[in-house]
């Protein structure tokens, strides 16, 4: 087919699509520009979008409840009765040799625009430790180090980013030396996008040869992993699991024996962590199981009777929310790719940068266009056997998706303080507090130091004693 041909097809494509519109500057591009806009067209399939458009971008379709589900079972934080506290033990020792056999793998979601947090570059090189300034990168870094040498294994840490940030993670990698890290055992690689959709279906343009695109969301990691050829590598090493987690959360504890034990135990494809809500209306998603698969519903579609719901001993009935850490085996993503699946898309509105039918730029103030994204939770139903375990807030989760206010960096690093100060004093250590409570004194424990709370206990000769209002790093 001559390249008149082509051309002459994609336009009929295009028109029987809707979307004409995105070849409107043709005559104006150079052979290069033309060449770019075409390898961009050829990535996409304009009849999967019409659906799209129909389904996600022209309505909001109601989400919809699946016909019959419940609260999904868990295993609670600390074993209920003898038989699972020999569980608990023998799924602990299972994950520690899984971790010493170099079987399970780090892996960060950082493609994330971190918009509510309002910080210039990857969130990744967020300060936030409490008397260092450590950026999570770092702290991250520094987990990962130590576990190796705790496990004698090398765990190789893959770092998801998006088209927008992954040039500037290389940088920041590179100016840090890795952070100590060996460059071979850090694989950063990109997300997909998506177009981005005005109000009324169309495809927008951020430039006369470019269509505007963002990432795919936290749920494009799957695909990602086996595009970007981070699958073949974790299989070239040996790599079973992946412990996932965002890259907003200073106390993730990446390697948990007990959680990735657990998982691999029981035959899990994709497990959660999950901690009990702090009310009925917390915006976290909620764990249950429907067709006997497990589920996220998010805290907006859970009806409100189903989410004030309680169970005898006045415990909510849907207790359990969803913070995005998971366990999930490389088997898993191999069998998704290898057989082809597809996560539902999610709608935002959002204010999107782009050109008008005139070529000239639009800025808007409202937001005008639609963005779609998938959310990595929505897999667990396609996963064979799912399972759940229960942690505490203090010591995994604090996130630090805002500016100030909740879920903030300001609480993200208060948290940090205060699980330092509940550590110590679990080995011993006089931490002095106030009034209302809380430690009168910062503290910072470096992974290098501890990575969990038994561990500060073996170092306590180590620790000085601490007066009000006394900065402590423990390094
Ligand atoms: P959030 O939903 O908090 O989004 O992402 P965000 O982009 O970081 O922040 P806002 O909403 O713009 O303020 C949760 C996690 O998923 C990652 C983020 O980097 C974060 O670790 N993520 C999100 C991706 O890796 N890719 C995406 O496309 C979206």
């Amino acid at each position: 087919m001559t390249d008149q041909n082509k051309l002459q097809k994609l336009k009929t494509v295009l028109k029987k699509y809707g979307q004409s519109h995105i070849l409107a500057f043709w005559d104006r591009l150079d052979p290069a520009r033309r060449g770019w806009l075409l390898a961009q067209i050829n990535q996409l399939d304009f009849a999967q979008l019409d659906r799209w458009r129909e389904e996600f971008v022209l309505k909001a379709s109601p989400f919809k409840l699946p016909g019959k589900f419940v609260p999904a079972p868990f295993y609670a934080q600390q074993p209920g009765d003898a038989g699972q506290r020999e569980k608990y033990d023998q799924a602990r020792q299972l994950g520690d040799k899984l971790i010493s056999q170099g079987k399970v793998a780090a892996f960060v979601v950082a493609g994330g625009q971190g918009t509510r947090l309002g910080f210039d570059g990857p969130k990744g090189n967020f300060p936030i430790s409490p008397v260092k300034n450590k950026t999570l990168f770092q702290i991250f870094a520094e987990g990962i180090s130590a576990a190796r040498e705790k496990y004698h294994t090398s765990c190789p840490w893959y770092i998801m980013t998006s088209p927008l940030n992954y040039q500037q993670t290389l940088d920041i990698f590179s100016a840090n030396n890795y952070y100590g890290l060996d460059k071979k055992d850090v694989f950063i690689f990109q997300q997909g996008t998506l177009p981005n959709f005005s109000l009324d279906g169309k495809i927008l343009l951020a430039d006369i040869d470019t269509i505007a695109t963002s990432p795919d969301g936290h749920g494009g990691s799957l695909r990602a992993l086996y595009n970007s050829g981070a699958m073949a590598d974790m299989q070239k090493r040996g790599i079973e699991f992946v412990s996932y987690w965002q890259v907003d959360n200073s106390l993730i504890n990446i390697f948990d024996p007990l959680f990735i034990g657990l998982h691999a135990f029981d035959g899990a494809e994709m497990s959660s962590k999950g901690l009990s809500k702090t009310g009925p209306f917390e915006k976290l998603g909620n764990f249950c199981l429907a067709d006997g698969k497990v589920t996220v519903i998010e805290y907006s579609d859970l009806p409100d009777e189903l989410a004030e719901k309680r169970n005898p001993d006045g415990s909510l009935a849907f207790e359990l929310g969803s913070i995005a850490i998971h366990i999930i085996s490389v088997s898993f993503i191999e069998r998704l790719n290898k057989h082809g699946f597809v996560l539902p898309l999610h709608r935002a509105v959002k204010k999107i940068s782009h050109i008008d039918d005139k070529g000239q730029r639009i800025e808007s103030k409202e937001p005008n266009g639609i963005k779609l994204e998938s959310f990595v939770f929505d897999a667990l139903p396609l996963a064979g056997k799912s399972i759940i375990l229960q942690t505490v807030r203090s010591e995994e989760f604090a996130p630090a998706k805002n500016a100030t206010g909740v879920d903030s960096a300001q609480t993200a690093r208060q948290m940090m303080v205060d699980r330092s100060a509940v550590w110590l004093e679990s080995a011993g250590v006089k931490v002095p507090r106030k009034a209302d409570g809380s430690p009168d004194c910062v503290i910072e424990i470096s992974p290098g130091f501890a990575l969990t709370r038994e561990d500060v206990a073996k170092k306590r000769d180590k620790i000085p004693a601490i007066k009000p209002g006394d900065k402590v790093y423990l390094g």
